[in-house]
């Protein structure tokens, strides 16, 4: 490797942990004195901030699959630009809460748009950048749909758009995230979500230092 900065990507279907265990990896890393930078997608800048209010946005019921896929990469151009290249050339570690693979799982699989229009598009939007390291915190859809369900009471601001999809859609975004770890084995590393918030940890923690030690 010839830049020293680092791209991992946390990703899993709604309700994973999978942004509760992308904070602890940072906090683990920054406690041993390491450079950290997190993203999220869609919102990680302020103009896809305002992308993700559109996109999340359950009064939106006219968006269309396409409209809503180029949304997407639009916020993830902006990332690419604004939060994602400078971070690298800085050195940096930058984990991002999703990236590409979400929406080869959700648009590609979940809406049916298929994958070559995701890939063709993320060429354009991120010019080639491509996680080295992502993380799928794997949890069947009944885990998943409980979890999400029960975060949404909790919260004041309920039901998104994408929280009101349907147990056959996970199901289809589960199957494309299998697909994946399964084409890509070296880069997206499948952890078991199931267990405690500390076991989880653990297997990431495990997982991404055998990972690195790889790639130094
Ligand atoms: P969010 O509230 O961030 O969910 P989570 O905390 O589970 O990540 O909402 C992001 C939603 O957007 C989530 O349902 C997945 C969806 N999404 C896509 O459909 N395509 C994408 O490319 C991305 C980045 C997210």
């Amino acid at each position: 490797m010839t830049e020293r900065g680092l791209f991992v990507t946390f990703e899993g279907v709604d309700g994973s942990g999978k942004s509760t265990q992308m904070r602890r990896l940072a906090g683990a890393l920054r406690a041993r004195g390491e450079h950290v930078v997190e993203t999220v997608e869609p919102g990680g800048t302020a103009v896809g901030a305002q992308i993700r209010a559109i996109l999340l946005d359950p009064a939106n019921t006219a968006l269309g699959a396409r409209a809503e896929l180029l949304l997407y990469f639009a916020a993830r151009a902006q990332n690419v630009d604004e939060i994602l290249e400078p971070a690298i050339a800085r050195g940096a570690i930058v984990l991002s809460d999703r990236w590409t693979d979400s929406t080869l799982t959700y648009q590609g699989w979940g809406r049916g748009l298929g994958e070559d229009v995701v890939q063709d598009l993320d060429e354009i939007a991120c010019r080639g950048r491509k996680p080295g390291l992502t993380i799928w915190v794997d949890v069947g859809v009944d885990t998943a749909l409980a979890r999400a369900g029960a975060r949404n009471e909790a919260e004041a601001n309920t039901a998104t758009r994408m929280d009101s999809q349907q147990r056959e859609f996970y199901l289809r975004v589960i199957e494309g995230y299998r697909a994946l770890a399964a084409r890509e084995p070296q880069r997206v590393r499948r952890i078991d979500g199931a267990g405690s918030e500390d076991e989880v940890f653990q297997r990431v923690w495990t997982e991404f230092q055998t990972w690195r030690g790889q790639n130094v």
